[in-house]
């Protein structure tokens, strides 16, 4: 029996500029998901009402990984159990860190020695094949951990944050919300350009401060990323109601993570603030819990 677990991500800065290019802050946080393999007569999912076989319609990535592992290995019979801390579809990478346990679980169990990039690429193919199209962001991010500039895919110095997350549980699809500003960004390429840019130029400024340590900084820049944010149309007034109520509490900085429009946002605090905030995200509607950035990539357990 083998047990690996891969983290969650929240975006510091840049989601949605990303998308033209621009540069972006992505990091792992101590929300996981855990994913445990055994053998078993057939390929099995096992859920509270015991065993099913895997099934395409019902557990797409999983599907999708297995198939991948076929073409690398010969695939006997095997028992896949998932649990996991990560809201469901909320912008937090939950699909990103079940493909990433499930890979390195499976990895370990066939003993195929896939290397970090191997299991990054493999679970960027799975969620491309599954959602149509993906940004490799948060495969990446819950396969190494830590702090990543994006597009470089370039991992920063790590720092420990403390962050409230939000989450207005409303869905939200990111496929949809891209369209919209897709098509804003055709309406008024001059304007919606430069604010991609300004975005871009946030991540950019972000970088430095957040390696000082300075968390007043890049709570401010958070603050200005999100009223960008806000002006691309993927606020909400559940996410602005969260995101105003955070910093009255206290929040050195709060903003929308992921493609917005329902879905998460996060407020990054002082530890003497944290609990303050995290009521106060309560209160406004939100369904709020406390995490910290995580350095820890996929592992097994
Ligand atoms: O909501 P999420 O976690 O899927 O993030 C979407 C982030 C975007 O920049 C809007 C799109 C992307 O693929 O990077």
């Amino acid at each position: 029996m083998i047990t690996s677990s891969a983290p969650g991500k929240i975006f510091l800065f840049g989601e949605h500029a990303v998308v033209y290019g621009k540069t972006a802050i992505a990091c792992a946080i101590d929300l996981r998901a855990h994913v445990t393999v055994d053998e078993a007569p057939s390929i099995q999912m096992k859920g509270p009402g015991g065993s099913i076989d895997l099934n395409p319609r019902k557990h797409p990535y999983i599907y999708s990984v297995v198939e991948k592992f076929k073409g690398l290995t010969d695939v006997t019979g095997v028992s896949i159990d998932i649990h996991s801390d990560i809201p469901v579809g909320s912008g937090l990478g939950s699909s990103a860190a079940v493909t990433i346990a499930t890979i390195k679980a499976l990895d370990a169990y066939y003993e195929t020695n896939l290397t970090l990039e191997d299991i990054a690429q493999m679970g960027h193919l799975v969620e491309s094949e599954v959602q149509g199209r993906a940004s490799p962001t948060d495969t990446f991010v819950s396969t190494f951990g830590g702090m990543v500039q994006i597009p470089d895919r370039k991992k920063l110095g790590f720092h420990d944050m403390l962050i409230v997350i939000g989450n207005t549980g409303k869905f939200s699809s990111t496929r949809k919300i891209v369209s919209n500003v897709a098509a804003l960004r055709e309406r008024h390429p001059i304007v919606i350009g430069q604010i991609m840019d300004t975005i871009s130029a946030i991540s950019e400024t972000g970088v430095d401060f957040i390696q000082e340590g300075d968390f007043h900084t890049v709570g401010e820049l958070m603050n200005i990323n999100q009223g960008l944010l806000d002006s691309i149309g993927v606020g909400s007034k559940e996410l602005s109601e969260l995101v105003y109520a955070s910093r009255k509490a206290g929040a050195l900085g709060s903003k929308i993570t992921g493609a917005g429009g329902g879905g998460c946002m996060i407020a990054l605090c002082e530890h003497k603030n944290l609990s303050r905030v995290a009521h106060a995200v309560k209160r406004a509607g939100g369904d709020s819990f406390i995490c910290r950035t995580s350095n820890t990539g996929v592992r097994i357990e």
